[in-house]
């Protein structure tokens, strides 16, 4: 079975061919995938404008499923299903990806499967050379979602606990605004962090004590804002005015370990909590190198095996889209809807707690 899925959920247009036999026991694999990303077209207003995200979506998607198709050796009319991101995300955005995938079905007379964006996330490591077995506790850290999950098979996920206010991403993001670093400022934060040292400043390791499986991140970025005017003085103009690069480097290295303290305490108290021996680390923040360390540490501590997305699946894709519905549909948890009515869901929970 082929399965195209394309991505549309926020700022990235992705598009990926995944196939697999649905006859073997064999998880499915990625054949071809292309991706476009509009971060630099939003960082001029420091953030994710949704209309502008809509249109470069409109402009993308056709050209990337040819090119996918070219890279994947194979013709639209080989593909057996399509796949398309039917939310949480932009409401305009993910309009463009279902639009393009159900005309897409529509005229090559195929089912289509709409796909959970975090379940892409989810399951987004089972694309890496070291595929996790189910079951296992997931730590999801997106740039919109901080969750744990006890996930014991395709579909079968409980939610353990989660942000109550902002993700993990998304406390990456705002700090490193806060040291004048272009949005989304993670991965950029995390470089500038390698110069600093981690225990220059104590920043808050909200819920870390709570004894539930819940965080919240909202005060740390108050507490590192509170720094940050500390240091530049009355007179400063602009978000990092007057902070010298050894300070920058500083109130990076601090707020990175701060929040990679409180997701490696939680995931280890999950791991507990469940009993399980596996864990499985998936979104965006995944691809921070100081948490990878971190948890690998924890995790050897604990005798548990530590499963992550390739790097260029941990942020949003196409390959992972795919993959889900793949997944799905081969453990038989999902049949393929006709085409043609569609609706996305802007909001829309993987699991309630
Ligand atoms: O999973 P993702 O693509 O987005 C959502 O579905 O929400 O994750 C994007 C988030 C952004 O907040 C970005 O800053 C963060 O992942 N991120 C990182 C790193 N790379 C991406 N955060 C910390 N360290 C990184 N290396
Ligand atoms: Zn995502």
């Amino acid at each position: 079975m082929l399965v195209l899925g394309i991505e549309s959920s926020c700022d990235e247009t992705g598009v990926a061919l995944v196939e697999f036999d649905a006859a073997s026991a064999e998880w499915p694999r990625l054949r071809a995938q292309g991706l476009h990303t509009q971060i630099d077209m939003h960082k001029a207003y420091g953030g994710v404008v949704p209309e502008l995200a809509s249109r470069d979506h409109i402009r993308r998607v056709v050209p990337l499923v040819r090119q996918v198709m070219e890279e994947g050796a194979c013709t639209l009319l080989e593909v057996d299903v399509v796949a398309y991101t039917a939310g949480p995300g932009l409401a305009g955005a993910l309009l463009v990806g279902a639009g393009a995938a159900q005309a897409l079905a529509v005229s090559l007379g195929k089912p289509v499967v709409p796909v959970h964006h975090l379940e892409g996330h989810l399951l987004s490591p089972f694309l890496s050379a070291d595929s996790p077995e189910f079951p296992f506790v997931a730590l999801l850290v997106s740039g919109g979602h901080t969750q744990l999950m006890r996930v014991q098979g395709v579909g079968r996920y409980e939610l353990l606990g989660e942000s109550i206010d902002d993700a993990a991403g998304e406390a990456f993001d705002k700090c490193a605004k806060l040291i004048g670093l272009d949005y989304p400022g993670g991965a950029a934060l995390s470089r500038l962090a390698q110069q600093g040292r981690a225990a220059a400043y104590a920043f808050p390791r909200p819920l870390m004590h709570s004894g539930d499986l819940d965080f919240s991140f909202a005060g740390l970025k108050t507490s590192v804002a509170t720094q940050v005017r500390k240091l530049q003085g009355p007179q400063a103009l602009g978000e990092d005015a007057g902070l010298t690069e050894t300070e920058r480097a500083d109130v990076a290295a601090s707020t990175q370990a701060a929040i990679v303290e409180v997701l490696v305490r939680k995931s280890v108290a999950a791991l507990k909590q469940t009993g399980l021996k596996r864990l499985v680390v998936a979104g965006g923040v995944g691809a921070n190198s100081v948490l990878r360390a971190h948890l690998n540490a924890a995790c050897a501590r604990l005798r548990t095996r530590v499963h992550y997305p390739e790097l260029a699946l941990c942020t949003d894709n196409g390959a992972m889209i795919a993959l889900a519905a793949a997944m799905r549909l081969q453990s038989g948890v999902e049949q393929p809807m006709a085409a043609g009515a569609f609706e996305v869901k802007p909001r829309w929970p993987l699991v309630s707690g």
